[in-house]
């Protein structure tokens, strides 16, 4: 599913490369190597695979578990055909005009808007070390299973005695990273890149299956209803904020990482129908991912709100029960491949979020390649530490009852992206226009969406953004009860 990203990378290199020796920072002359994808379906599998990832299996499913289930479905997905779909084709639009990553996109369109590219590359800096966390938990299950105590994995307290651990998190954490930052500083993705291109549709032959499985098990027809039937008075301001932030997150958008997309597409693709097929994708993962999980807390708990509000543990919590119910043998071989695929979809995605903090450093300081793997490996390590003890020696620091891993998952997903995504709109609606875009869009082709997009650009994404976004904070606050 990532094939494509190797060309990426490469291409990157060598566009940072030439504008490290560009005397003029403001010099935004063509870079001459700069590869492109061949086909469409190559672009879209590529941010396809980019965007598939922890968000969709780990993160979609406890959120719609925790804001009400339906109403948090329904809600996400009205968000992402208009906000999602509108931020996505701006961005590639973006990339495709301009030719260059976030950090100089926006200053090459508009020199005083440089500081939005900025705002856009310290989003993944402060996502990969949690990301990583996560995916040591993934890393601690895996072995879990691998080692045959998958048993022990399904039982209660297990995960809860894992992540208060004073060192256990920090160990799966560290190994995670640096796995990572090995095949980065090797440059060995590539191998990792083909290998997915097997893993990730058994990751999903396999979900199906085990969904099938759990829909069958006595009790999941309530799970079900909760998660696709909405109940409006589950809606609240968390329910869209929520939804909002997953949705940035999950399509790795308001990060710039679609600019950098968009900047390796061919003149001669079409972006309106290739942002459709990736929404689909990435929607249709997630669901899936969703219904896997989510139905599970009432087989085993009837669906009491611990288990559903229990927030980034539940798939943890929910799925080592499922397997348990193979016995030992077969428990252990389902749980064994179900967590080694997971931590390869988590692994690709790691691996394009350090490559992206790797070639931010490389631009910003003017540093060799080798020297910014390294900045980037201590600085996620070090910035990781905090998150990955916040559930045990540091649970005592917590704000607004958040740990210190969901403190950065918040910072990132229900502030930093919001506010990116809002100057967005304003950077186009009002100061490039919404014609430097849609011309870009219309380079091949009809934008059949182009008064839907100019609306939404110009009045209904930044107001329903800055609205969700204050009120949200005001909430948080504690100055308003809602
Ligand atoms: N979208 C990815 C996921 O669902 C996470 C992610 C966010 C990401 N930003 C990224 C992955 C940048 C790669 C690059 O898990």
């Amino acid at each position: 599913m990532e094939d494509y990203n190797v060309e990426i990378i490469t291409a990157q290199e060598s566009e940072t490369s030439s504008k490290s020796t560009e005397s003029a920072p403001l010099n935004f002359a063509p870079v001459k190597k700069r590869s492109s994808f061949t086909s469409k379906i190559g672009f879209v599998l590529a941010a396809a695979g980019s965007a598939v990832g922890l968000g969709n299996i780990w993160r979609f499913p406890y959120l719609a578990a925790k804001y009400g289930g339906g109403i948090f479905i329904l809600t996400y997905i009205i968000l992402a055909v208009t906000f999602g779909f509108v931020l996505m084709i701006a961005e590639i639009a973006i990339g495709r005009k301009t030719g260059v990553s976030a950090i100089n996109a926006f200053k090459k369109l508009n020199r005083k808007w440089g500081f939005l590219g900025v705002l856009c590359a310290i989003i993944p800096i402060i996502i990969l070390p949690y990301y990583s966390v996560i995916g040591g938990w993934v890393g601690k299950y895996f072995v879990t299973f691998l080692s045959g105590a998958g048993a022990q994995a399904a039982t209660d307290g297990f995960f809860n005695a894992f992540i208060t651990s004073p060192w256990q998190p920090l160990v799966f954490f560290a190994a995670f990273v640096t796995v990572v930052f090995v095949i980065v500083l090797f440059g060995v993705e590539k191998g990792v890149e083909k290998t997915s291109k097997f893993l990730m549709p058994a990751l999903v032959i396999l979900t199906i299956g085990v969904t099938i499985y759990t829909l069958t098990m006595p009790g999941s027809a309530e799970g079900v209803k909760y998660y696709f039937l909405p109940d409006f008075s589950k809606f609240s301001i968390k329910t869209l904020l929520g939804a909002l932030g997953q949705l940035f997150y999950s399509m790795s958008l308001a990060m710039g990482i679609m600019i950098t997309y968009g900047s390796y597409m061919k003149k001669d693709n079409r972006i309106e129908s290739s942002v459709h097929q990736i929404e689909i994708f990435d929607t249709g993962i997630a669901l899936l991912a969703g219904l896997m999980i989510v139905p599970v807390s009432y087989v085993f708990s009837g669906g009491s709100p611990e288990t559903l509000g229990q927030g980034p543990g539940l798939m943890f919590v929910s799925l080592p029960k499922v397997f348990a119910t193979f016995g030992p043998v077969g428990g252990g071989i389902l749980g064994g491949l179900f967590f080694a695929l997971v931590l390869f979809a988590a692994l690709t995605s790691a691996i394009s979020l350090m490559e992206t903090v790797i070639s931010i450093v490389m631009d910003k300081f003017k540093l060799s390649r080798r020297k910014s793997c390294l900045i980037t490996y201590i600085g996620t390590l070090l910035l990781g530490i905090p998150s990955a003890l916040g559930f045990g020696v540091l649970s005592k620091v917590s704000i607004g009852g958040m740990t210190i891993l969901d403190m950065f998952d918040f910072l990132s997903n229900s502030v930093l992206m919001p506010v990116a995504a809002f100057l967005t709109c304003i950077f186009i609606g009002y100061v490039i226009k919404c014609r430097t875009i849609t011309d870009e869009i219309e380079l091949n082709g009809k934008f059949a969406m182009k008064k839907f997009f100019n609306v939404m650009v110009k009045y209904i994404c930044p107001l329903g953004i800055a609205a969700i976004l204050i009120t949200a904070i005001l909430d948080v606050a504690g100055v308003l009860a809602f």
